[in-house]
């Protein structure tokens, strides 16, 4: 009987490539977006235990290197839908505790309403100025609910019964009601901040500028954007697009500790 649930070896990404690869000011993708879309949305998974990639380590650190926490975007420029919506992707694909995804990414076209969560964020540029805005919610909370949420998911994925999971329900509900309890909006946050990281990294190696924002009242964000009465959170927010020519701070150098100070080896 198939449980739907559990890692079985073999069941990795199928063959896909993205790589970024740095011409002057800005990274130009090779291979595009429609490669990770549609393996996203068709849900296609290989027997191979690989993936095969054109894309190196040195394609990589070149991504991240070129990569700044934008200040100054060209409020000119619209990063591509098909690019766009990869990076979407990239969030729907970051994992989560459990899978649980106890997040909402709300992408805010509005410009009006750029502009009052602006007024929201220490009047930071970046919010009305990028190609894009997204806010990333958390659940406030977690509870059965959110679990069985999940339950359904995987047996409408996995076309698997709901009570083949009942003893992973279990364990979950056990989870959430331990000692975590008191601390699951933080613990949910926790996830937001992957995805967040998903989205960056997909950007960077995609030639898209971004600035991660936590400099924002979420009260107000929230009320902005009903979050609360949709049961979410504003957690962190990222601005995505192209860096100004004029931005002074992607022009200097990353202060990063050097690698033995952080890397430990033992
Ligand atoms: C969670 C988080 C929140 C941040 N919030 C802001 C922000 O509100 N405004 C801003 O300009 N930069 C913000 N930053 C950017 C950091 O200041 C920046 O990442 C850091 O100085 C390192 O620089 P780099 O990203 O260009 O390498 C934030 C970064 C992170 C990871």
């Amino acid at each position: 009987m198939k449980t739907g649930i559990g890692f079985r070896p073999g069941r990795t990404a199928r063959e896909t490539c993205i790589h970024g690869v740095r011409t002057n000011e800005t990274l130009t993708d090779v291979h595009g977006p429609s490669a990770i879309v549609a393996w996203a949305t068709s849900r296609a998974r290989s027997e191979k235990t690989t993936m095969q990639t054109q894309s190196t380590p040195s394609d990589l650190l070149k991504a991240l290197s070129w990569r700044a926490a934008v200040k100054s975007f060209d409020s000119t420029r619209k990063i591509p839908a098909e690019t766009f919506a990869a990076l979407e992707q990239a969030m729907v694909l970051a994992p989560s505790s459990f899978g649980l995804q106890p997040w909402r990414f709300v992408v805010v076209g509005d410009a009006e309403v750029r502009g009052r969560i602006r007024a929201a964020a220490w009047n930071q540029s970046q919010v009305t100025d990028a190609s894009h805005l997204v806010v990333l919610a958390r659940r406030p909370t977690m509870t059965g609910d959110d679990v069985e949420r999940h339950m359904r998911r995987i047996c409408e994925v996995r076309n698997v019964e709901r009570q083949t999971l009942n003893g992973y329900a279990g364990m979950i509900n056990g989870f959430i009601g331990g000692s975590i309890k008191d601390h699951l909006s933080e613990w949910n946050a926790r996830q937001v901040y992957i995805a967040l990281g998903f989205f960056m990294l997909a950007a960077a190696q995609l030639g898209v500028d971004t600035c991660p924002l936590e400099g924002f009242n979420p009260e107000q964000v929230d009320a902005i954007l009903g979050l609360p009465a949709i049961g979410y959170t504003s957690t962190v927010l990222v601005a995505a697009g192209y860096r100004s020519v004029d931005d002074p701070y992607t022009k200097q150098a990353k202060v990063r500790y050097a690698q033995a100070q952080v890397i430990d080896r033992r």
